[in-house]
């Protein structure tokens, strides 16, 4: 087995159904507090798969977190639990620090003593990879270099704050315990089962709705996005060919402002779900005010994954979005239960606590 954390996420949940898409995987400890952005619903496909083992929980529980390593002896974890909008931590960063930070101490710690407790060939193959992202290095300016895995830490975000001082950790306990350690950093992801508080999501579904279009300040701060499932290939290589101890940044070359973006996806839904009076859902922008300490550029140099363990981003922004709006617009289902928050009924239904 392998423990995923965060399982029921946007990245985790279209992990664990990349996972075990293949028939020979091995199984998924799928381990989910189900806050606001856990979505069991999306994971209903894996209902009757007794490979997939979902647990409703804590990674600060260090109780269950344990007893969950002594039970099912994962011969790796992969840490995608985290509170994970900019916005949000901003309003309220106390969640932050308490899942980010303290979560992570625990999951480190939890697995720290299991892994002492391993025979020594299950030790050397035992793996912990930390899921990170490219915030943590901070705002670029137009013409800086893209973030290297040695670019200094910057955050600007309680978000990105919380999710250095866990990447920290995470290296601490590599360097001190001698913990068989990985991190990724990736750059903005998008694709399905992404929640509407995102940008990506957010524009297509309230263009959809006949909503305004938010963009922050003059819409011209940059990122670079990565189709999902790409980034979901680039955590299977480093799981399985990376190096102990190190960082790896991963990204799709494809750097954006925010407004074309938003362009992009009202052209895109233009062609494919055109309005009934013939205008464009770019009538629908609006720019708002800018969100405090907004980061202007980030950009990632991916260089090191693709040149020392051969990833590389199979789509395009030009592909993957349109992907995305037609997923969207082909799973109103999915958007219905979103949009009137009564994904969260599965949670009553199909957890097993
Ligand atoms: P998300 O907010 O969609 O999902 C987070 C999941 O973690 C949810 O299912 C939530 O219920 C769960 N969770 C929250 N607190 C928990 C806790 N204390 N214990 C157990 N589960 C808990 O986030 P996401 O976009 O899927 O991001 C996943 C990871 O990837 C995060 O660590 C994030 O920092 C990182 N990341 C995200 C992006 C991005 O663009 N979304 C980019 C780079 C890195
Ligand atoms: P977001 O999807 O929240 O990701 P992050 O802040 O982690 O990069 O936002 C992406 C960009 O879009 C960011 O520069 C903020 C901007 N944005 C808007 O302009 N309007 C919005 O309504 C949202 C949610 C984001």
């Amino acid at each position: 087995m392998i423990l995923v954390t965060g399982g029921a996420g946007f990245i985790g949940s279209n992990f664990v159904l990349d996972w075990l898409a293949n028939p020979k995987a091995e199984g998924i400890v799928n381990l989910d507090k189900l806050t606001y952005a856990g979505n069991l619903s999306t994971l209903a496909p894996l209902e009757k798969d007794s490979r997939h083992v979902f647990i409703k929980g804590d990674i600060g529980d260090s109780t269950l977190v344990a007893h969950l390593l002594q039970q099912y002896r994962p011969r790796a974890i992969i840490n995608f639990a985290a509170e994970s909008h900019v916005d949000r931590s901003i309003h309220g960063p106390a969640d932050f620090i308490q899942t980010n930070i303290l979560g992570s101490f625990n999951l480190l710690e939890c697995t720290r003593t299991h892994w002492n407790s391993l025979p020594i060939e299950e030790q050397q193959q035992f793996r912990f990879l930390h899921i990170s992202t490219d915030e943590v290095y901070g705002s670029l300016g137009a013409n800086d270099t893209a973030f290297k895995e040695s670019t200094a830490y910057e955050p600007n975000s309680p978000y990105s704050a919380s999710k250095a001082a866990s990447d920290h950790l995470v290296r601490a306990w590599f360097h001190t315990y001698g913990l068989p350690v990985l991190t990724t950093n990736c750059s903005n992801n998008y694709g399905p089962f992404h929640f509407p508080e995102k940008l990506i999501p957010l524009v297509i579904l309230n263009a959809l709705n006949e909503k305004p279009l938010p963009i922050y300040g003059d819409g011209m701060q940059v990122r670079d996005w990565l189709y999902v499932s790409d980034h979901c290939a680039a955590i299977r290589c480093v799981l399985e060919k990376g190096a102990l101890g190190e960082t790896y940044n991963v990204g799709g070359w494809n750097e954006k402002a925010n407004l074309d973006v938003v362009k992009t996806i009202c052209a895109i839904l233009d062609e494919l779900r055109p309005r009934a009076n013939g205008a464009s859902y770019a009538e629908q922008i609006r720019f708002v005010t800018d969100r405090p300490g907004h980061d202007r550029r980030y950009a990632i140099d991916a260089s090191k994954l693709e040149r020392e363990l051969g990833w590389k981003p199979s789509e395009t922004f030009d592909t993957g979005i349109r992907k995305t709006i037609e997923w969207y617009l082909g799973h109103p289902e999915w958007v219905a239960g979103v949009q009137s928050g009564s994904y969260r009924d599965w949670i009553n239904r199909h957890y097993v606590a």
